[in-house]
């Protein structure tokens, strides 16, 4: 394959559904592999646990560094880069998806929200690169849905997995902006009309109202993306 996906779990089956959808027939095309570990294999005790409490106090309990450091000591070689979702970390971004995707081995160890004791991050990062890594300003229980998404951006970069190499040239944030909205047939529906301009066959016309719709949506929805930018293209060609 072409990437091989690693993801340690303490609910291996929450993992699942990456094996329908996008990833999943990647992986069956052979273009990319994915495997799900349980973390508990890596226990030795009777109860098999995985947490303790926190030194300093506080609620929740962390994850052991003796049983994610022989874990990742089998599952993450060398050459490999471990990710480590968490809400503390840096925010996962279009730009991070698409330098993952030309990565040849990614390894996901989920925690839970409390997390990992840092020492398994710091050992890892001894040996090979890690990115602690946030989907957003909120909390999960744990790192599995994070996973989940991050790999779904990823792998639908991975050369061969998207049908058309062009498709995703387009998307949403790979220009910084928003997409313009889309529409199919029926010409009119439930009352509501597709814009004329989209049916009017001036390519140059089009990519123009789509350049603008994605400008006024990102205006209203996300300012933060334009703060920065040059101040252009206020329907000047429009
Ligand atoms: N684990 C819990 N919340 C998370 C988040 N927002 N991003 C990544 N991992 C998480």
């Amino acid at each position: 394959p072409r990437l091989r996906l690693d993801v340690v779990s303490i609910f291996p089956d929450y993992l699942e559904p990456l094996r329908l959808s996008l990833p999943g027939r990647a992986a069956e095309r052979g273009i990319v592999s994915l495997a799900v570990h349980d973390l508990r294999d890596w226990t030795h005790d009777v109860h098999r646990a995985v947490d303790d409490s926190p030194y300093g106090g506080g609620p929740g309990m962390v994850m052991k560094p003796e049983i994610w450091g022989p874990c990742l000591d089998d599952v993450c070689p060398d050459d490999a880069i471990l990710v480590v979702p968490t809400p503390a970390g840096v925010p996962f971004t279009q730009a991070i998806a698409e330098e993952l995707s030309a990565a040849t081995h990614l390894v996901f160890a989920c925690g839970r929200y409390e997390g990992i004791d840092q020492r398994v991050v710091d050992d890892a990062a001894r040996r090979v690169r890690v990115l602690e890594l946030s989907i957003g300003d909120y909390v999960l229980i744990g790192g599995e849905v994070a996973t989940m998404v991050m790999v779904e951006a990823i792998v639908r970069l991975v050369d061969g997995v998207l049908g058309n190499a062009e498709s995703h040239r387009q998307d949403s944030f790979s220009d910084g902006l928003l997409e313009a909205p889309a529409y199919t047939r029926p010409q009119t529906w439930r009352g509501l009309s597709v814009p004329d301009v989209l049916r009017g066959g001036d390519h140059a016309a089009i990519l123009a109202w789509r350049r603008e719709q994605s400008l006024a949506r990102t205006r209203d929805r996300r300012p933060d993306l334009l703060a920065g930018e040059p101040d252009t293209d206020h329907g000047s060609r429009g």
